[in-house]
C-alpha cells in the first residue's frame, strides 16, 4: 500500500473525474485510464483496525475472487493518506450496468439469472456481505460481476444452508430493492436459486427456515408455500 501526503492526494483528486461524492469528499472517481477509484473513510461504528482492513480486504478479496474464477474488480493500486484519514483503491472499470438500474428499467427477468449466479457463488464458498442489487453488475458480455467487495468472505467449501439463508434474507431486506423482489416474486427467485444450487431437499428446507427467521415482516408476507 502506497503512502501519500495531503498534497499528493489533492493532486490525484484533481487529475480524476468525480462520479459519486464531492470534490471535498470523493466517493468514486474515474481516472484518465478509465479506472475506478474508490475512497474509503472511517465510519463511526467501525474501529480503526476495521477501517484499515476495508482497503486491504478489498485487494485481498479481488485476488480471492479471481482465483475462484469469479469476475470482480482487478486492483492496480491501494494508497493511504494519513493526513486526510483516507484510503483509496484503484481498479479496473467493468463494462456493465448495476442490476438495480436494470430492475429500475423494468428488466426484472435478470433476477432469474441473478438467482442462478448467487447459487454458484454460494456453491463456490463466497459469502458477499454487501450483497444488494447495486453491488452486482450485469456485464456487457452477459456475465455478472461483484463490486464493493471489501466485505466478503471466501471459504474453501460451499456455504452451509444457514449461511445461504442469512445471505438471501439480507438481500431481500434491502429497502431499495424490496419492491423488485416483491414484483418478481420471492418464491420465483428461490425456485431459480434451487434449480442451480447443489443442495439436498433437507438443506433447502434449512435454508428456507433460516431465511424466514431473518426476513422482515413485509417480505415474509410474500412467501407462499415452498
Ligand atoms: N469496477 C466497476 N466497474 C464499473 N462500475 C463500477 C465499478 N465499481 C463501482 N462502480 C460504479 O460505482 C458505483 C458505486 O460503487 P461502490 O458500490 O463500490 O461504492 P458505494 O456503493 O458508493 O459505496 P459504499 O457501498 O461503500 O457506501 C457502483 O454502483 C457502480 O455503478
Ligand atoms: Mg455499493
Amino acid at each position: 500500500m502506497q503512502k501519500i501526503d495531503h498534497h499528493e492526494l489533492d493532486q490525484f483528486i484533481e487529475a480524476n473525474s468525480l462520479l459519486f461524492g464531492t470534490v471535498q469528499r470523493p466517493g468514486i472517481m474515474l481516472t484518465s485510464k478509465n479506472e475506478i477509484v474508490k475512497f474509503i473513510y472511517p465510519r463511526k461504528k467501525f474501529s480503526k483496525a476495521i477501517f484499515f482492513s476495508q482497503a486491504a480486504n478489498f485487494e485481498k478479496n479481488a485476488k480471492a475472487l479471481l482465483e475462484k474464477g469469479i469476475t470482480g474488480p482487478i486492483v492496480s493500486k491501494t494508497a493511504h493518506c494519513q493526513a486526510a484519514n483516507t484510503y483509496y483503491v484503484v481498479y479496473e472499470k467493468l463494462a456493465g450496468e448495476e442490476v438495480r438500474d436494470l430492475c429500475d428499467q423494468s428488466q426484472l427477468q435478470h433476477l432469474t439469472e441473478l438467482a442462478h449466479y448467487l447459487a454458484e457463488l454460494h456453491d463456490k464458498g463466497i459469502y458477499f456481505r454487501a450483497l444488494h442489487l447495486g453491488n452486482v453488475l450485469k456485464l456487457e458480455d452477459g456475465n455478472f460481476a461483484l463490486i464493493d467487495i471489501a466485505d466478503l468472505k471466501t471459504k474453501s467449501r460451499s456455504l452451509s444452508a444457514f449461511a445461504r439463508g442469512r445471505n438471501i434474507a439480507h438481500m431481500f431486506n434491502v429497502s431499495e430493492d424490496k419492491v423488485y423482489f416483491q414484483q418478481f416474486g420471492v418464491n420465483r427467485f428461490l425456485e431459480a436459486y434451487f434449480q442451480r444450487a447443489k443442495l439436498t431437499d433437507t438443506k433447502k428446507g434449512l435454508l428456507v427456515w433460516r431465511m424466514k427467521r431473518r426476513l422482515r415482516a413485509d417480505m415474509r408476507g410474500g412467501l407462499g408455500r415452498l
